[in-house]
């Protein structure tokens, strides 16, 4: 996902500029580029590849600008290359923009430009925005009319108010315009974006994670507000261009803690992280006396709960439909963001939809959001940001309290979703006069079972050195082992690049066993001792066609299984089971990857969050 930086205050833009994309490089890119303001001129460096590409370029312009805005960019319009990368400037260059998102309907506002004789530098589509800026006059549709033709009465924000209008999409927008150097503006519709207030001046950022050490005071921009930077002010508008009033919130780096602390990577160091993500995300549901509660109303008995996510949070929803339908009884469906904003979900009023994402600003999820609030369903978001837009859409929020997740493939906000469904189910377990006392205890004690489980590492780094040469890896499981397979193969695939595939084991006589030759690893997930038996024959079908398999298991089956290998778990409940037996398979994953001299935190082609379709 792209990322946005900007800074104006009293000291040298260039090294917190490039501070701050450093951060942001997290989210994924190709390309990176910052456009610095000095005596009414910008200076532009862009380069494809890494933000390090930078340094030396901006270093040579030695440049006093206390003013400028950068950019990292996931190519969506137009190839990952130099001349797309952001920022982009108008043709007169009395404008230049960094943009998160996608214009949709780029192509018939750059027709209408190319008509009146712009030359485009560039085949993205945020270019249109510069050079309508550049154009809009007065009495609107691109009058030739640049800024200083208008004099005083037409300001950058006053042209900015004129274009926004035309675009349709969403965005992020870092502006800044020649010929009022004092100024730089910012936007957002369907993308995050936030302005911090430091000591040293005034930032404008995509995720706190860029913020330098001096911001104190964040303001979140709402789709639709316009904000204003000068060196220690900041001034919000409304679309009509009146001034509005926003509370800003607290900030502090400390909290915001990105570096690896000794780690080799983020991932590994995320994945210790997990029994205190999972505890302090627990806390939110026991008083201090233990009593459980829960901090939302929801609405009571729902006909039905839909599960709605991407990616891995989807496999958090997949474990919560069997522990939900399971545990409180009520038919749950679960759902791709992606499908299920285009299919016609058969929601009705008082149906309970929950949404899960650690960014809280997944296009499809926030869209799917939006899709069954229109049908009338009651919107629960279960995020890692707290007013991120998927947190704002939603009619309530329960919290994953993982703190910043920085590698790409998620690990501690995903055991921290997973233990908020457990907690969920548990609710409306209680609701319905079900107690669960033992399901409860072990919740409370789930990050201890979680910390247990990282004392695999030794044998998951086995199993990752018998495997890491693959070519193809199956992942099989039933119930909820399956799903904790789907996740487990993700992360495989994800980082080190082996193409796994997960499966019911039930499912694989019916096709995919014949893609199982001799050596083929099989990862067998066990731990469900209910239908042990059942998947110790699968095991057994496959090892008969020459897999090698590792299993993992509860303690004290080991011997059931027919394995080349075996990671034993001390059992919890066996519905909380899937957030202990994620743990080794995200450890083998990360040795698989770390063996392959993969990019672990920062896999290709991959953004944190994808903010577009
Ligand atoms: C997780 O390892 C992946 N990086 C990805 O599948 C992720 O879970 C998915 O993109 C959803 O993101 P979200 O939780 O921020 O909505």
């Amino acid at each position: 996902m792209c990322g946005i930086v900007g800074y104006i205050g009293d000291s040298k833009a260039s090294p917190l500029l490039l501070e701050g994309l450093r951060a942001l490089e997290y989210r994924g890119y190709d390309s990176a580029g910052a456009a610095l303001l000095l005596d009414g001129a910008f200076h532009t460096v862009r380069r494809a590849g890494r933000v390090e590409q930078l340094k030396e370029p901006l270093n040579a312009l030695n440049s006093k600008a206390t003013i400028g805005i950068a950019h990292t960019r996931w190519a969506t319009h137009g190839a990952p290359a130099e001349p797309n990368a952001h920022p982009h400037l108008s043709a007169d260059e009395r404008w230049a923009v960094v943009h998160n998102g996608i214009i949709e309907n780029a192509d018939e506002l750059r027709a209408d430009l190319e008509a009146i004789g712009v030359a485009f530098a560039s085949e993205t589509d945020t270019e249109v925005i510069p050079q309508l800026l550049e154009r809009v006059g007065m009495d609107g549709d691109f009058e030739c009319a640049a800024l200083e033709n208008l004099g005083e009465q037409y300001t950058p924000l006053e042209a900015l108010l004129d274009v926004l209008p035309l675009l349709k999409g969403s965005w992020a927008l870092g502006i800044l315009c020649a010929d009022v150097p004092d100024t730089l503006l910012c936007a957002c519709q369907g993308s995050p974006l936030l302005v911090g207030e430091g000591e040293n001046g005034m930032y404008l950022a995509s995720d706190y994670a860029a913020f330098a050490e001096d911001v104190h005071k964040v303001y979140r921009i709402i789709d639709g507000e316009i904000g204003v930077l000068t060196q220690n002010s900041v001034t919000f508008y409304n679309p009509a261009g009146q001034e509005i009033s926003k509370t800003a919130e607290q900030f502090s780096r400390k909290e915001q803690s990105s570096d690896k602390g000794g780690y080799a990577h983020f991932m590994r160091k995320e994945i210790d992280e997990q029994p205190l993500a999972v505890r302090r995300t627990l806390a939110h549901f026991f008083s201090d006396d233990g009593v459980f509660r829960l901090s939302v109303e929801l609405p009571v008995k729902p006909r039905k709960i839909w599960l709605v996510a991407c990616g891995s949070a989807y496999h958090v929803c997949m474990t919560g439909k069997y522990v939900m339908e399971e545990l409180a009884r009520i038919p749950c469906e679960v759902a791709v963001a992606s499908e299920f904003r285009y299919q016609y979900p058969l929601i009705t009023q008082g149906d309970l939809a929950v949404f899960v994402s650690q960014s809280g600003e997944t296009a499809d999820t926030l869209a799917a959001v939006r899709e069954a609030s229109s049908r009338g369903a009651f919107t629960l978001g279960i995020v890692n940001v707290p007013g991120s837009a998927i947190a704002r859409a939603c009619g309530a929020v329960l919290p994953t309290l993982a703190g910043m997740e920085i590698a790409v493939a998620t690990t501690k906000a995903y055991s921290a979703q997973l233990s908020v469904l457990y907690a969920l189910a548990l609710h409306f377990a209680k609701e319905a006069g079900h107690e669960a006392p033992e399901l409860e205890k072990a919740l409370r004690q789930l990050p201890e079972a979680i910390q247990a489980a990282l004392s695999t590492e030794e044998t998951a780094q086995f199993i990752a050195e018998q495997i890491a040469d693959a070519e193809h890896a199956y992942f099989i499981g039933r119930n909820l082992d399956y799903a904790a397979a789907l996740e487990g193969s993700l992360k495989l695939k994800e980082i080190s690049y082996l193409h796994s595939e997960a499966y019911p084991a039930g499912e694989l006589k019916h096709g995919t066993i014949s893609l199982i030759e001799a050596g083929t690893p099989v990862i067998a997930l066990a731990c469900n001792e209910r239908l042990l038996p059942k998947t110790a024959a699968n095991i057994r079908e496959v090892t008969a066609r020459g897999a090698r398999v590792f299993a993992v298991c509860t303690n004290g089956n080991e011997d059931h299984l027919d394995a080349d290998a075996v990671i034993s778990l001390a059992a919890t409940h066996p519905l909380l089971m899937p957030s202990v037996e994620v743990i080794p398979l995200q450890l083998l994953s990360y040795h698989v990857a770390r063996i392959r001299g993969c990019d672990i935190d920062k896999p290709k082609n991959l953004a944190k969050s994808v903010t577009v379709e």
